[in-house]
């Protein structure tokens, strides 16, 4: 019998793929741990995952790694999260440049503590000149701040005269928001068996292919996603237009 893998059309792959990791803290409470249990076994999951998106030609993966509203969780958590980060990165820069994986970030990165910063930073540059996967970190990430953000650069360079009220129109205001060098996720997947989108690319992900599975992050693998990625190659992607319209 074919793997999901081997039954996918290599011919449409999603070119962007985001990912709400939900469910670490769940996962420890099944396995009678404390949360960073779960978040640390999500690790392996990423890796995992991020593996699987190279494998198949996926050029962008977005990961919703920490909210904005994340900074309210505990102090004892916020800072485990943040320790993992950057463990994780000094531990994995060797394999993604391995893998030619691009790393990039979303968010307000001015709010994580300067070592975290600095990590990103240097793992970033190390890696820039790859060109197979990009892989984007959403950190301080959210997308009700992305938005006032991209409202207040907009107020401002009118202001300035770099541009004028009038031109403003989806194109000018996608350039604004710090997705702005990258194609809009064509599908988007939810662990954890949760119907929510969590203030994540509310922009980004108008025509995006929504995924939702039981899975809680830990115990997801690239096998899971390419099992998404199958189900996203099987709906009829309209747009607005009508069946008949897309064949014509
Ligand atoms: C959501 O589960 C998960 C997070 C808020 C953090 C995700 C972080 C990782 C997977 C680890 C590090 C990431 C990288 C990119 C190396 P939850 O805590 O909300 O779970 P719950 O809903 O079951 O409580």
């Amino acid at each position: 019998m074919k793997s999901v893998k081997e039954k996918l059309n290599i011919n449409k792959i999603p070119r962007h793929v985001a990912i709400i990791m939900d469910g670490n803290g769940r996962w420890a409470a099944k396995h009678g741990s404390e949360r960073i249990f779960g978040h640390e076994h999500g690790v392996e999951s990423v890796r995992s995952t991020v593996e699987g998106a190279g494998d198949i030609g996926i050029k962008y993966l977005t990961l919703y790694a920490f909210s904005t509203e994340n900074w309210e969780r505990p102090k004892n958590e916020v800072d485990a999260l943040m320790g993992l980060l950057v463990q994780a990165i000094e531990n994995e820069t060797g394999e993604l440049m391995k893998n030619n994986v691009r790393l990039g970030t979303i968010g307000d990165i001015k709010k994580l503590p300067p070592d975290v910063a600095a990590k990103l930073n240097e793992c970033i540059r190390l890696l820039e000149k790859n060109t197979g996967l990009n892989l984007i970190l959403a950190l301080s990430y959210s997308s009700k701040w992305e938005i006032t953000e991209a409202i207040r650069n907009i107020v401002n360079d009118v202001k300035n005269g770099k541009i004028q009220s009038k031109d403003i129109d989806e194109k000018l205001f996608e350039g604004y928001l710090s997705t702005a060098q990258i194609p809009d996720p064509e599908l988007l997947i939810r662990t954890s068996g949760e119907f929510r989108i969590s203030n994540f690319l509310l922009w980004q992900i108008a025509y995006s292919e929504l995924y939702f599975t039981e899975k809680l992050w830990p115990d997801f693998r690239k096998e899971d996603l390419f099992e998404a990625v199958y189900d996203f190659q099987n709906r009829e992607r309209r747009f607005g237009k009508i069946s008949e319209q897309l064949f014509s």
